[in-house]
This record gives structure tokens, C-alpha cells and sequence, in this order.
């Protein structure tokens, strides 16, 4: 198998090919025999040489110009850029199945096409040729592999943007609707100066908690995402977060009851742990959509405090009660998914686990429990 004529400008493509890295351990004489067999093809600037999915035997040098190769993901993305001396299109030669990317030049270029039999001919003459292409090959992978790592690494750092932002979305949903809420009510002319008085404070603490979750993002922005644990009074502290959900049930059919059997302090951040209640109650709530009853119950029990809510709603099948931790979970229309996840989160951060059993019909107990100890 040898090429019927000798091209004419034989001698410039014995010293393209000496430049190239994937001929360039050949002799004199072996590289005129590939610069015989290459067939040359002119390109315009942004020209196809070849789709992703299409079948080809060819592989292509490049003589002049650039070109990129692209890959489908959302939409066409740039692997790599090439310029004069490489080659592309070699994985064609190696097994039989579709283009694995498309190739555009990125300017006017020339390029070179040598045929998988020519280019098999070739190397059972020079099996040098393999291992230029291995070489070749491998750095490629390795900056392929580079370039993805550094892709993944800057999606994971968004996403974890987008998670702390979901998360601030759902905290910050309940304290807003709170506002407007006691705003509306103090639309009301003949509202008596005592109630006015009781309002106006309830709005100004839920701006004042609106605050602190803003500061305890930013904290959390700049990395220093420490709890401050104080002595705290659970009973007095649930009295507070519950105080205002049992303005809201009025006129839910929802009986809300207490049972505090333990009455002595624990060691929480009381800001975070009333996230943790809000989060429990609001799902109890919207449990019960026809009514029914949510008792909190706080007991001592060893070494730790165990605050249940347990609620008379729909309940859940086993198979969602084992996905109700997982961010972004959810069974409700305009629910995040996230507030079991927050609140385990919170949980585990005061050294405290939280377990939720569920019958479905029934009604849902989620018990936390809480260190003593002030560690
Ligand atoms: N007390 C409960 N009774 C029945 N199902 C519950 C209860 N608590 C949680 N769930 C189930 O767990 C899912 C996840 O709860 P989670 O608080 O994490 O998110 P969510 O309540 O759906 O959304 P969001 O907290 O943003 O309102 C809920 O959608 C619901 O299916
Ligand atoms: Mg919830």
C-alpha cells in the first residue's frame, strides 16, 4: 500500500510532520511516506469538519489555522482549542463507533486527512507512531480531567450558595408573613392603644429576628458559623415562639396545649433553637388542615431534656418518613423542602438528635433531645 504520486510539496510536509509531536521520533524516510498519504482540505473561518454523533475514519492534522473541539452539554461547549502541528479525530481510528465531539475552526485553516487504513498501514510500519499518540492522548485527558475538576469545583461552590439562599428563603418566610399579618391588623381604626402597643412590639421583634438571620448569614459567609450558647429557660422560650402561632390558629380548629414537665434551663442559642420550634410547629400545622390538636411536651430524661411536638394530623407513609430529613423534600405546594433539614442541622450542632415517628391517618411525635450539660 503505498500512495499512487508523489505530491509536490513533499518537502513541506516532511518538515510540518518533523513538527508534529505525534511523528516527530521518525525518520526522514518514514515521514515521507505519511507526507505522501495526506490529503489536503482548505476550511473557512467557523466551518464544520465534523459533527458530534456522525461516523468517520479520518484523522486530521492540522497544518494552518485553529480549530476547537465541542461537546453538547446544555448547549455547545469548547473542550479544547487546537492549533498547528495537532492532530484530532484519532478516536475514530481506535473503535468503530460515533464521533464522540464535533470539531469547528475557530479561523481560516488548512488541514491535512489521513484515512484509518492509510493511517493502520502506518503504524504496522511504525509502531513508534503509537506511543507519540499515547503520550499525546494522555496529556490531553489529563487537562480534560483538570478543567473538569475545576468546573465541578465552581458548581459546588454555587450550589452551596443556592443552598444557603433557599435556606434564608424559607427562614425568613415565616417572620415576613408575621409582619404582615400584624401590619394588616393595625390597619384597623378602632384598634384599643393597649392592643396597638402589644402589635407594634411583635412586629419589632420580628424585624429584630429578621436582622439577626441576615448577621447570622453573614457570619456564616465569612466562615465563622459558631453557635452562642447561653443559659436559657426552655419552658419561657417556647412559651415566646408559641405565643404568636396560637394568634394564628385562631379559627383553625387547632388546639394547641403544653405539657411541661421539665421547668429548669438548658444550654442553647436561644436564636437558633427557635428556629428549630418555629420549623416543628409549622409542620404540625400544616398537618392538620382540618383541625386537630398539637401539644408540646418538654421531660427530663437522663443527661438530656426531650422536647416533643406531637400532632393529630394526616401523618406520613413510611416511605416518606425516610426521606423527611433530605433537603429540598417535600410534599407541599409552596414548601422549600428544607425545614427538617435546618432543624436537624441546628440540632446537631447543640449536640442534641431529633427523631420523628409517624403513623399515617394518625398524627406525627418529633421528639429533640437536648444535652443538660453545659459543654
Ligand atoms: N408533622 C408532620 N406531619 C406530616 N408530615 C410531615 C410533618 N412534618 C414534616 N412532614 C413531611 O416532611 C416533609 C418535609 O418537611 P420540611 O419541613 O423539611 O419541608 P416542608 O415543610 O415541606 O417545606 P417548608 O419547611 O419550606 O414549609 C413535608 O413536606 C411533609 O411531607
Ligand atoms: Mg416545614
Amino acid at each position: 500500500m503505498l500512495p499512487e504520486n508523489i505530491p509536490s510539496d513533499i518537502d513541506e510536509r516532511v518538515s510540518f510532520l518533523k513538527k508534529c509531536p505525534l511523528f516527530s521520533a521518525l525518520k526522514k524516510e518514514e515521514l515521507s511516506k505519511i507526507a505522501a498519504f495526506l490529503k489536503e482540505k482548505k476550511y473557512k473561518k467557523n466551518a464544520l469538519v465534523f459533527k458530534e454523533g456522525s461516523f468517520g475514519d479520518t484523522l486530521y492534522l492540522i497544518k494552518s489555522g485553529e480549530v476547537r473541539i465541542v461537546k453538547k452539554v446544555t448547549e455547545d461547549e469548547t473542550i479544547v482549542v487546537l492549533k498547528r502541528g495537532n492532530f484530532f479525530g484519532e478516536m475514530a481510528l481506535i473503535e468503530d463507533k460515533p464521533r464522540s465531539a464535533g470539531v469547528i475552526t475557530t479561523e481560516k485553516s488548512i488541514l491535512y486527512l489521513l484515512t484509518k487504513a492509510e493511517f493502520k498501514y502506518l503504524l504496522s510500519e511504525n509502531p513508534s507512531i503509537a506511543f507519540s499518540m499515547m503520550q499525546t492522548l494522555s496529556e490531553r485527558i489529563r487537562e480534560a480531567d483538570y478543567s473538569f475538576i475545576e468546573k465541578l469545583r465552581r458548581t459546588e461552590r454555587l450550589s452551596t450558595i443556592g443552598r444557603t439562599a433557599s435556606t434564608i428563603i424559607h427562614d425568613m418566610k415565616n417572620p415576613i408573613a408575621i409582619v404582615k399579618m400584624f401590619l394588616e391588623y393595625l390597619e384597623n381604626p378602632d384598634l384599643q392603644d393597649e392592643k396597638r402597643t402589644e402589635y407594634v412590639n411583635i412586629i419589632n421583634g420580628e424585624v429584630d429576628r429578621l436582622l439577626d438571620m441576615v448577621s447570622s448569614l453573614l457570619e456564616y459567609s465569612k466562615g465563622k458559623k459558631k453557635i452562642k450558647k447561653v443559659e436559657t429557660s426552655l419552658t419561657k422560650l417556647i412559651i415566646q415562639v408559641t405565643s404568636l402561632l396560637q394568634m394564628e390558629l385562631k379559627g383553625t380548629g387547632i388546639e394547641f396545649k403544653t405539657d411541661f414537665k421539665y421547668k429548669g434551663n438548658v444550654w442553647i442559642d436561644p436564636i437558633r433553637m427557635r428556629r428549630v420550634f418555629f420549623n416543628l410547629t409549622d409542620n404540625a400545622r400544616h398537618a392538620m388542615p382540618k383541625g386537630g390538636k398539637l401539644t408540646v411536651r418538654t421531660e427530663e430524661k437522663g443527661d438530656k431534656v426531650r422536647v416533643d411536638f406531637i400532632d393529630t394530623g394526616i401523618g406520613m407513609k413510611k416511605e416518606v418518613l425516610g426521606k423527611i430529613f433530605e433537603p429540598f423534600f417535600t410534599s407541599k405546594k409552596s414548601g422549600t423542602g428544607l425545614g427538617l433539614a435546618i432543624t436537624q442541622q441546628i440540632v446537631k450542632e447543640h449536640g442534641g438528635s431529633i427523631k420523628m415517628r409517624s403513623k399515617e391517618g394518625k398524627g406525627t411525635t418529633a421528639s429533640i433531645y437536648l444535652p443538660l450539660k453545659k459543654s
